[in-house]
């Protein structure tokens, strides 16, 4: 039998039973005949605190124990659950023994008692986890992916495995890692012209932007997919919201237009805040009072809000309203910005907005065209500080189109023969969408950088642990 976890512990009732607790200690306070030492385990936000009365006998070792004990070491501790006579926790642990299993010398253990600052953490990401808000930060992350899986698995979605190597390229942005095992030393030191075909795959492949079009391939044969792992864009913006690998959700419906599509992200979007608006009360309330206030009642108010709907071409009619509040002026055709997004959601709408029917020379080649010639079933989801959470769309699952968009912009129909059968053989009308999981965690944590929302951020020039 494994011992019980700290959150299984505060939840016990207070019978004076025996326990056995093991955790890091995160603080310590030595009284004259008291010391109080607090145990997290990370299990969930609280600590446990254990009470030791030097008037009760205790071991010499644990005497010793109590006195070099610093913050960061790791212990075992025995005793009995008391109800706590402390403000702000119900149970105590009277405690009698405490064995140190690791020490954490204080002149090295990087983190202290005190506050440290993210970018602090950051250089410290294997230890920053055993912090409050790194710890929440976890939490909330694992939760989530559980009520993706929770959501999809409920509607009749199958999760589908998409590759991670890929030798096409989604989204047409260019921005793709590529995956080799030729000598490149030996080849920079040549003259000869880089032949593809005797690398591993037998030609130029590289890590997935995106699982969608493996995804479409089994949404026209099991209806209803998604996908949800790591993608990566070796995109060259160092910014709050961009990372080189991050994880996306990938839903992928058949026989849906893009008003289905619109209604599955809101839908999926208010269930994970209601979710851990419930799930992760604790976390969540820490993330409200010391990270940025009011983030529950917005989660609130979105869940019981409609996302305000609107076309690109409404959008941009109404940030030409106000140039002067932009640093790029906006006009019809140009790809919104994020200080376009920030304003549509924060001045507009006061809430989510979906934007849809986006120019198609701004967006991906597999977009449905409208009948203007001009536009696309497009769909973005906007959220309030972060822009962009969701892309998504109905698919063109007209062949002849399909084949001249691809033309049009000087790829190859040959080179998505697979994509294109889809078209050529039971096509329907279809769509699906992206949400950014590390964006998803952004908005609800109220954390401000995307790297302090995964466990090891990659970024230009970060590769770290
Ligand atoms: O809008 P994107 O590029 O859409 C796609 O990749 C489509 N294939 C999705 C689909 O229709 N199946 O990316 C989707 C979402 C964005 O809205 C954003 O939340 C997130 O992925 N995202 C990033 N998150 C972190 N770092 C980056 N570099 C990101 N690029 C996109
Ligand atoms: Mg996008």
């Amino acid at each position: 039998m494994m011992n019980p976890l700290i959150k299984e512990i505060l939840a016990f009732p207070a019978d004076g039973q025996e326990l056995l607790i093991r955790g890091w200690v995160r603080t310590k306070r030595d009284l004259k005949n008291l010391v109080f030492v607090e145990i997290n385990d990370g299990s969930c936000f609280k600590s446990l605190q254990c009470t030791f009365d030097r008037n009760t006998p205790l071991s010499g070792e644990t005497q010793a124990a109590l006195s070099n004990l610093g913050t960061g070491a790791s212990v075992e501790i025995r005793g009995k659950l008391i109800p706590s006579p402390a403000a702000g926790q119900s149970v105590e642990v009277a405690a009698q023994s405490l064995l140190l299993i690791g020490d954490a010398p204080s002149e090295t253990f990087p983190l202290q008692k005190k506050k440290h600052s993210f970018e602090f953490l950051r250089e410290n990401a294997h230890l920053r986890a055993r912090t409050n808000t790194f710890g929440a930060v976890a939490r909330v992350r694992s939760r989530l992916a559980f009520a993706i899986h929770e959501f999809f698995q409920h509607r009749g979605f199958q999760y589908i495995h998409t590759p991670i190597i890929t030798a096409s390229d989604c989204e047409g942005a260019g921005a793709m890692f590529q995956v080799t095992t030729l000598d490149l030393q030996r080849l920079s030191n040549s003259n000869e012209k880089v032949d593809y075909s005797k690398d591993f795959f037998g030609k130029s492949s590289y890590l997935t932007v995106s699982g969608q079009l493996e995804a479409e391939t089994y949404a026209t044969a099991l209806s209803r997919v998604y996908t949800f792992g790591p993608t990566f864009r070796a995109e060259n913006s160092n910014t709050t919201r961009h990372l080189a690998e991050f994880w996306m959700i990938e839903p992928e419906m058949a026989f849906a237009h893009l008003e289905d599509n619109m209604e599955l992200a809101e839908d999926f979007l208010k269930f994970l805040f209601s979710t851990v608006l419930k799930e992760s009360r604790e976390d969540l309330e820490f993330f409200d009072s010391r990270i940025q206030r009011g983030i529950i009642e917005t989660l609130e108010s979105v869940v019981n809000s409609r996302f305000t709907h609107m076309t690109y071409t409404d959008a941009v009619k109404e940030l030409e309203k106000n140039p002067q509040a932009f640093e790029f002026k906006p006009y019809w055709g140009c790809d919104l910005q994020s200080e376009h997004e920030k304003y549509l959601t924060e001045k507009i709408a006061g809430g989510p907005v979906i934007v849809t029917d986006y120019p198609k020379e701004i967006k991906a080649f597999y977009m449905k065209q409208n009948g203007d010639g001009k536009t696309v079933r497009a769909m973005d989801v906007l959220v309030p500080r972060l822009g962009e959470i969701i892309g998504g769309s109905e698919r063109e699952e007209r062949l002849g189109v399909l084949e001249n968009r691809i033309r049009e912009l000087g790829m190859r129909p040959e080179d998505y023969w697979w994509y294109l059968d889809l078209r050529r053989y039971g096509t329907v009308p279809h769509s699906g969408f992206g949400l950014g999981f590390e964006r998803l965690i952004l908005y609800v944590t109220g954390m401000t950088n995307i790297r302090d929302v995964i466990p090891y951020p990659r970024a230009v020039g970060q590769a770290e642990f």
